[in-house]
């Protein structure tokens, strides 16, 4: 435990993958955001769309992992279980945050967001190019509930697997996509001895300011 704890202070390391100024940034943050996300993809990063999305209710933050599946010119757009803890929350509060981070090229991107349910139309879109096996865990899944065993998740598999035996899985009603609709982004690329280079940009899809901030 006091190896875990000295290592902890002692862990650092400089970044000097890029740099990031005011003057070179594209007018649209949309531009910049695909730009890290291809960057990252060509670096054949894992999980290099995952970010972490943080909801908030009654002064209680909570947060976990999701994955962008698609961007559009003002929004980002993720797919979960509609019943589960993160979909109540944002049933009550819309406003949360967004945090994509990239070790690999010292690299974090920060958002407050607006969410919104998606077209049930593009939901049904996207639930079609799943793996078999992820639409019918889609259906297996009350996500969020206590489950008693692994075992009753497995029964609940085979019996759906039986139950859509020779066709397609439709999409359940309670899974589906929201939109994340950003009115603040900001852009961190580390650099050394912790000067870090910090864009922000605010405003909406019609206009956009940007700002460079103190590390
Ligand atoms: C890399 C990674 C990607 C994930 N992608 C998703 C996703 O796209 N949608 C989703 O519902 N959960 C995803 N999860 C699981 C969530 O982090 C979380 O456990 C789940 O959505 C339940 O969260 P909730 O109880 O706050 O609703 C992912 C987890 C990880 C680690």
């Amino acid at each position: 435990m006091e190896d875990i704890r000295k290592e902890m202070r002692d862990l650092r390391r400089d970044f000097s993958y890029g740099t990031l100024d005011v003057k070179d940034v594209p007018k649209n943050p949309f531009d910049l955001l695909r730009t890290w996300l291809d960057d990252a993809v060509k670096l054949e990063i894992k999980d290099a769309n995952a970010f972490v999305l943080s909801t908030a209710i009654n002064n209680i933050p909570d947060a976990r992992v999701v994955l962008i599946r698609d961007i559009t010119d003002k929004a980002i757009h993720f797919y979960t279980n509609y019943g589960s803890k993160k979909a109540s929350e944002l049933e009550v509060n819309p406003n949360a945050a967004v945090n994509v981070f990239w070790a690999d090229m010292d690299r974090q991107i920060r958002m407050q967001v607006e969410v919104k349910k998606l077209d049930k139309k593009l939901s049904d879109d996207y639930f079609k190019t799943r793996p078999r096996k992820s639409q019918i865990g889609a259906w297996a899944s009350i996500q969020s509930s206590a489950l008693e065993s692994r075992q009753k998740l497995e029964d609940r598999i085979e019996e759906l697997e039986k139950r859509f035996e020779g066709q397609e899985v439709p999409r359940p009603e309670f899974w589906g996509g929201y939109e994340l609709v950003p009115s603040y982004f900001e852009f961190w690329q580390g650099r050394p001895s912790r000067l870090h280079d910090r864009i922000i940009y605010e405003g909406s899809v019609r206009e956009w300011n940007t700002k460079r901030l103190y590390p």
